[in-house]
This record gives structure tokens, C-alpha cells and sequence, in this order.
């Protein structure tokens, strides 16, 4: 297949040439030993991603991708609520799995970076195709880590919502990413047994080689690049560990973007403050009501609803975003008071904030966890009242779910008997 403008006899310019990629470290083996960690690792970012998007399915509101099911939105099974700390887990694990796997990710594509330089560029329509698939890897790759970056670190320089584009570039990426492994498996096997080898089996700067042509004099060894790759991954595995532990663990998160001290008024995170959110003291202060709705519809001031049967859990909130903290809740059950609203087995409750405009304003929980008998809305935390900032007069608290269906300021539960 001949380019227009190509000419074969004139030598490729810069990066195209044969010995302009000089660094003594490339070679198969290193590739091989990489692609096998991220062989392991992309999976179980895919896996856990997938488990994230069904703790909000659709029915539950807030922050999933929509009230009705899209193209690859499917849902297998409905998110239980237990273990209490299930989506710390995952969630804790889909983080940190990924932040460790960076600098692995940055020095295999490093490692590679001669091959995507190849001259000429296109030799056959096959090779456009091979071309075009690695491209679409690559960018996939970097769109997934990059996002989930900077949703980490709370930083939205992008124009597009976070949640779907993350969800359908990992499946994008998970397709692109399985049909390299499965045609690189044979050369990634050859590859490990290559260990030591100074060439990598083919001829340096042929096409299939990534053994320099030339190499430049080493700087380092092998062992010395795989060694900082393994501290750069273990800094940063601490640093998600830390911040998914909570606790006393939490002082190892370096990068958390709420700080790595427990903070806030109570001595553990705050996601959004009552200043952030707009809610003062004086929009919950005696005049506060929680209204009630199902099949009858009632008010309580916060003293009814302390005379109401008190339950006391120890619950994790774990935030999206991977940060997780578990504290000891007091508060009336949620059964307990779609009783009182007349509806016995409701199928969901959607609970409303005072907060308007955001993805915390209401949030929606299914019939297990209105059902469960540690699902409260909590009044007290750790032996005292809620703090304005952790969502006083009342919000809720409910096992395994997100952190953005715990609603904070609540002023309205509306339970139904029938799924929406
Ligand atoms: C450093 C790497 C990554 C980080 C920090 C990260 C972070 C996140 C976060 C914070 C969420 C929860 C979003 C939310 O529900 O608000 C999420 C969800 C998800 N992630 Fe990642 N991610 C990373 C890499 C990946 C990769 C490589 C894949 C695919 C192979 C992937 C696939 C998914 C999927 C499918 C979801 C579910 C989205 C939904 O809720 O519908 N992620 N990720």
C-alpha cells in the first residue's frame, strides 16, 4: 500500500528512524513482564468499575447514568447490603488497583513507544487495521486512567460528564485491551522466557524487534527501572490503601484532595460542607420538618423523631471517589418509618435534600435496603447530635451503598410500594 507523498528511498524523519529510539532497557522481556501485570490488573479495574455502576442502579437515582437502561447498562444481579463494607471494597479496590498500576502502565508504554513510530507508517491495509486498533488502546487506556485521575482529585477541567464517558471508554477499552492480549499472548509467553537476553529474539530495529538498533550506553539497569516501577506502584498503592482503610490509616493518603488528617467537626471526612451546599442553621433550625409520604403523608420535628425507637450501627460511608470511613451511627430505622407512612414492603424510598442542584439533592434506595434493619436515618453519630457539615438535623445511613445515596439535610422521604 503506497501513501501519497511517501517516498521509500528518502530515510524516514526523526522518531521514524531506525536508530533514533537508543535506550539499552527495551527489549521484549521487559514489554512482556509488564503487559502481564496490566494482563491481570485492566481486568479487575473493568470488573470493579462494573461493580461500581451496579451499587447505582438506575432505580436508585443519583449519580448513576440515567433512570432508564442504555445501550451495555445492564444489571445481573441487585446490589445487596452485605457485607456492610461491600462497596468499600470494591470501590476501595477499583482505586487503588488503578493508581498502583500508573507508573507500570507509563513505562509499558514507554517500552513500546519505538514500535508506534514504525516506517513506513502504513504497509497494508491489515496494518492500518493493526494501526488504528492500537490507537484506539492506547487512547482508551490513557482516557480511563486519566479520567478516574482527575475525579479522584474532585478536578473536572472536562466539558463532559464523568460517569458515562468513564463507563463506556471501559468498555471500549476492555475490548481493545482483550483483543491485543489475545493476539500478544504467544509473543508475551516467548517474551518472559527471554529473561537476561541482551537481544530480544529478533533483529534489532526490525519491524517485530524492540531491541534498540543502536543502543546508547546504559544509565541504569534493568533491574534499577523495574525497581523504581515497583516503588513508584507501592507509594502509590499506600496512599489508595490509606485513604479506602480510613482511620488511623488515612495519614498515607498524600494525595487525598480532603486532606490526610481525619477532618472535620466530628474527626472524619467531610465530602461536601453545609457551606458548599448552601444550607445554613437557620434552614434546619426548630422549624425544620421531616415530611413523610406514602400512604399518608405526616410531619415530624427532630424531638419526635428522637422519641421514635433509636437503633445504633457501626457503617461505613464509602464516596465514590474511593475514600472510606466508618463511623457508629444512632438513628430511627428506615422500615420503621415507612410504617408510619402507611407503606409496609416498600419497594423504594427517595429521600430530598435541602440542598438543591446537585447529584446529592434526593437519592433513591430499593426495597433490601429499606428493608434492612440497619438502614437509619441518623440523628446522632458517635454518641453525639450530627453536625450541620455531616448532614444535621438528619440524613441518612444505609449498608453497602455509595456514599452519594446517604443523603445528608433531609427534609422529604417519599416511599412507594411500587419500583419506579
Ligand atoms: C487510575 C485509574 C482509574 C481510576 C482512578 C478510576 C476511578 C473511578 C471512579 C472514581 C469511579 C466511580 C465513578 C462514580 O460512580 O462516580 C469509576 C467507575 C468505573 N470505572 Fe474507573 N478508574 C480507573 C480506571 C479504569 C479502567 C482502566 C477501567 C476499564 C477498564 C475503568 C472502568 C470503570 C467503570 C466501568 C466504572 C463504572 C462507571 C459507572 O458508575 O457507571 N476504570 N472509576
Amino acid at each position: 500500500m503506497r501513501l501519497p507523498g511517501f517516498d521509500p528511498k528518502r530515510p524516514p524523519p526523526g522518531p521514524f528512524r531506525a536508530g533514533f529510539w537508543r535506550s539499552p532497557l527495551r527489549g521484549r522481556w521487559l514489554t512482556a513482564l509488564l503487559g502481564l501485570i496490566l494482563l491481570i490488573g485492566i481486568p479487575i479495574l473493568f470488573i470493579t468499575g462494573l461493580l461500581s455502576n451496579v451499587a447505582y442502579q438506575p432505580r436508585l437515582g443519583a449519580n448513576s447514568l440515567g433512570t432508564n437502561l442504555r445501550p451495555l447498562d445492564f444489571y445481573l444481579f441487585t446490589w445487596p447490603t452485605r457485607p456492610v463494607w461491600l462497596y468499600a471494597l470494591t470501590e476501595g479496590m477499583h482505586v487503588t488497583i488503578g493508581l498502583t498500576l500508573i507508573p507500570v502502565l507509563l513505562v509499558k508504554l514507554w517500552s513500546v513507544i519505538p514500535r508506534l513510530f514504525e516506517w513506513p507508517p502504513v504497509r497494508s491495509p491489515a496494518h492500518l487495521l493493526e494501526r488504528l486498533s492500537l490507537a484506539l488502546l492506547v487512547g482508551s487506556v490513557l482516557f480511563e486512567f486519566g479520567t478516574g485521575i482527575l475525579d479522584i482529585q474532585l478536578y473536572y477541567p472536562f466539558s463532559f460528564s464523568f460517569v458515562p464517558a468513564h463507563y463506556y471508554g471501559g468498555w471500549i477499552c476492555i475490548g481493545a485491551f482483550g483483543a491485543h492480549s489475545a493476539l500478544k499472548l504467544g509473543t508475551m509467553r516467548q517474551g518472559l522466557r527471554t529473561r537476561g537476553e541482551v537481544m530480544d529474539g529478533f533483529s534489532p530495529g526490525g519491524p517485530a524487534s524492540l531491541t534498540a538498533i543502536s543502543p546508547a550506553p546504559s544509565t541504569m539497569s534493568r533491574r534499577v527501572l523495574l525497581g523504581t516501577v515497583g516503588a513508584g506502584s507501592l507509594i502509590l498503592f499506600l496512599q489508595g490503601a490509606g485513604e479506602s482503610l480510613g482511620g488511623p490509616f488515612r495519614f498515607l493518603s498524600f494525595l487525598a484532595p480532603r486532606g490526610r488528617a481525619p477532618s472535620g467537626p466530628l474527626g472524619f471526612p467531610v465530602n461536601q460542607t453545609a457551606a458548599a451546599a448552601e444550607v445554613t442553621s437557620a434552614s434546619v433550625g426548630p422549624a425544620w420538618r421531616l415530611e413523610l409520604v406514602g400512604a399518608r403523608s405526616l410531619q415530624l420535628s427532630r424531638e419526635q423523631l428522637l422519641m421514635m425507637p433509636q437503633h445504633t450501627y457501626d457503617l461505613p460511608i464509602a464516596c465514590v471517589e474511593g475514600w472510606s470511613t466508618t463511623q457508629r451511627w444512632t438513628g430511627v430505622r428506615l422500615r420503621d418509618l415507612a410504617a408510619l407512612a402507611g407503606v409496609h414492603d416498600a419497594a423504594t424510598v427517595e429521600s430530598i435534600s435541602i440542598q438543591t442542584g446537585s447529584d446529592f439533592s434526593a437519592a433513591t434506595l430499593g426495597s433490601e435496603q429499606v428493608a434492612d434493619e440497619q438502614s437509619l436515618l441518623a440523628l446522632r453519630v458517635n454518641g453525639v447530635d450530627l453536625s450541620l457539615d455531616h448532614g444535621f438535623p438528619a440524613r441518612v445511613i444505609s449498608p453497602a451503598v455509595p456514599g452519594v445515596h446517604c443523603t445528608k439535610w433531609v427534609t422529604k422521604m417519599a416511599f412507594s410500594p411500587v419500583r419506579t
